[in-house]
C-alpha cells in the first residue's frame, strides 16, 4: 500500500513538540514511543470510578447507613470545590474583578445545592435505621470536617469566627490566641467542668497545626481582605457586594438551617431531647440566630444583623 501524505498540519504540529520538548532538553521521538504503546484513556480510570465506589464502608448492617456516609461524602467533595475557587481567589496577586465575581459565583452555586439537596438526609433515610446506626458511630461527627472549618478561615478575617463574648478583648490579637476562642470550639467545651469533649481533643490533635498555619496565611487575603482592598468602589461593587452576601447568608444561615433541620428531625424526643454524637448542647449550638456567625458583619445593617437566622431575616 502506497505511504499516505503526511497532513502538513502535523508537521506543524511536530514542529511545536519538538521545540517544547528541546527546550527542556528532552528527546521527542521517545516520547512519541511511549505515545505509541500507551493505552486509550477510559472514563472510569480517569474518574477513579473504582477507588470512589469503594470508599463506602458502613459500619452496621443498616441499608440507609450508606445513604449517610455518601452524602457526608458528597457534602465534602462540594466542600472541596468550594475550597478550590477559594483558593483560586486567594492566590491570585490581584485578581481582577470579573475573575473575583466569577469564582464567588460559583461557590455561591455550590452552596445552594447543597442547602437544596439537604432533604436527603432530612427525609431520606429512616429515623429508626439512623437512630441506631449512629450508636455505631460514637464520638465521630460532623462538626469534625476541617474543610468546613477551612471555607470559615478562608473568607473572613478570624475575629468574626471568635465567640461573641470574647472579641472585643481579642479584636487585635495575635492568630494563636483567638484560635483558642473559635465559637466551636466553646461549642464543644463542657460549661460547668471546661473539659473538652473527646470530639474536640481528636479533632485538635489532628488538624490545629493546620489550622493555626492557614489562619496565619490567610490573615491579610482572606475574602474580606481582598474585597475591601480592590472592589469597594469598583464599577462591580454593588454585584460583588450582593454575592458576598448571598454566600453569608448560605453558609452561616441557610446551610445552618437546613442541616438543623435534620438534627431535629432525628434527635428531638419529648421530654428530653437525644444527645449529639459530638456531645454539644446542639438546641443551644447549630441554631444559626444563637451561632450569630457573620463572615462579613460591615455588609449588613444593625437591623438585620438583629434578626440573624430568625424568621424574619430568612424571608426577607
Ligand atoms: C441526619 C443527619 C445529621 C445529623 C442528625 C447531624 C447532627 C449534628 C449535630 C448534633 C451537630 C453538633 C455537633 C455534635 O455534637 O455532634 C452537628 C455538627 C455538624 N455537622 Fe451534622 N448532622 C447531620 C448531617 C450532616 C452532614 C450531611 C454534614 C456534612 C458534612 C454535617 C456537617 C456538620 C458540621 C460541619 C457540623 C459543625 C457545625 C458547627 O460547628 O456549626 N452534618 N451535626
Amino acid at each position: 500500500m502506497p505511504d499516505q501524505p503526511v497532513d502538513p498540519t502535523l508537521i506543524e504540529q511536530l514542529k511545536k513538540l519538538q521545540a517544547k520538548y528541546d527546550a527542556m532538553g528532552q528527546d521527542l521521538s521517545s516520547y512519541l514511543d511511549g505515545l505509541l504503546y500507551s493505552d486509550y484513556l477510559t472514563y472510569w480510570d480517569y474518574i477513579h470510578l473504582d477507588t470512589l465506589l469503594s470508599l463506602q464502608n458502613p459500619k452496621t448492617q443498616f441499608p440507609d447507613e450508606e445513604v449517610f456516609i455518601m452524602y457526608h461524602q458528597i457534602t465534602e467533595l462540594y466542600f472541596r470545590l468550594v475550597l478550590h475557587e477559594l483558593e483560586q481567589i486567594i492566590n491570585h496577586q490581584h485578581p481582577d474583578e470579573s475573575f473575583f465575581l466569577a469564582r464567588l459565583g460559583r461557590v455561591v452555586r455550590y452552596f445552594r445545592h447543597l442547602e437544596s439537596s439537604f432533604d436527603v438526609m432530612v427525609d431520606g433515610m429512616e429515623r429508626e435505621q439512623f437512630l441506631k446506626f449512629r450508636m455505631a458511630l460514637l464520638p465521630a461527627s460532623g462538626f469534625q470536617s476541617a474543610q468546613y472549618r477551612m471555607i470559615e478561615l478562608y473568607s473572613t478575617d478570624m475575629i468574626n469566627l471568635v465567640s461573641a463574648d470574647q472579641r472585643e478583648v481579642l479584636r487585635n490579637a495575635a492568630v494563636p490566641a483567638m484560635l483558642e476562642k473559635l465559637y466551636w470550639r466553646s461549642g464543644a467545651t463542657e460549661l460547668a467542668t471546661g473539659k473538652k469533649t473527646l470530639t474536640l481533643q481528636q479533632f485538635e490533635i489532628k488538624y490545629k497545626d493546620d489550622f493555626r498555619e492557614t489562619g496565619e496565611r490567610v490573615k491579610e487575603k482572606n475574602l474580606w481582605q481582598l474585597y475591601q482592598r480592590y472592589y469597594t468602589s469598583s464599577p462591580d461593587t454593588a454585584k460583588i457586594i450582593a454575592a458576598l452576601r448571598e454566600f453569608d447568608t448560605l453558609a452561616n444561615v441557610l446551610w445552618p438551617l437546613a442541616h438543623l433541620k435534620s438534627a431535629g428531625h432525628y434527635l428531638h424526643k419529648d421530654p428530653e431531647d437525644i444527645k449529639a454524637t459530638g456531645g454539644t448542647n446542639w438546641q443551644k449550638y447549630l441554631p444559626p440566630r444563637f451561632q450569630r456567625t457573620i463572615f462579613f458583619p460591615d455588609l449588613w445593617s444593625d437591623a438585620e444583623k438583629q434578626e440573624w437566622g430568625k424568621a424574619a431575616f430568612v424571608n426577607r
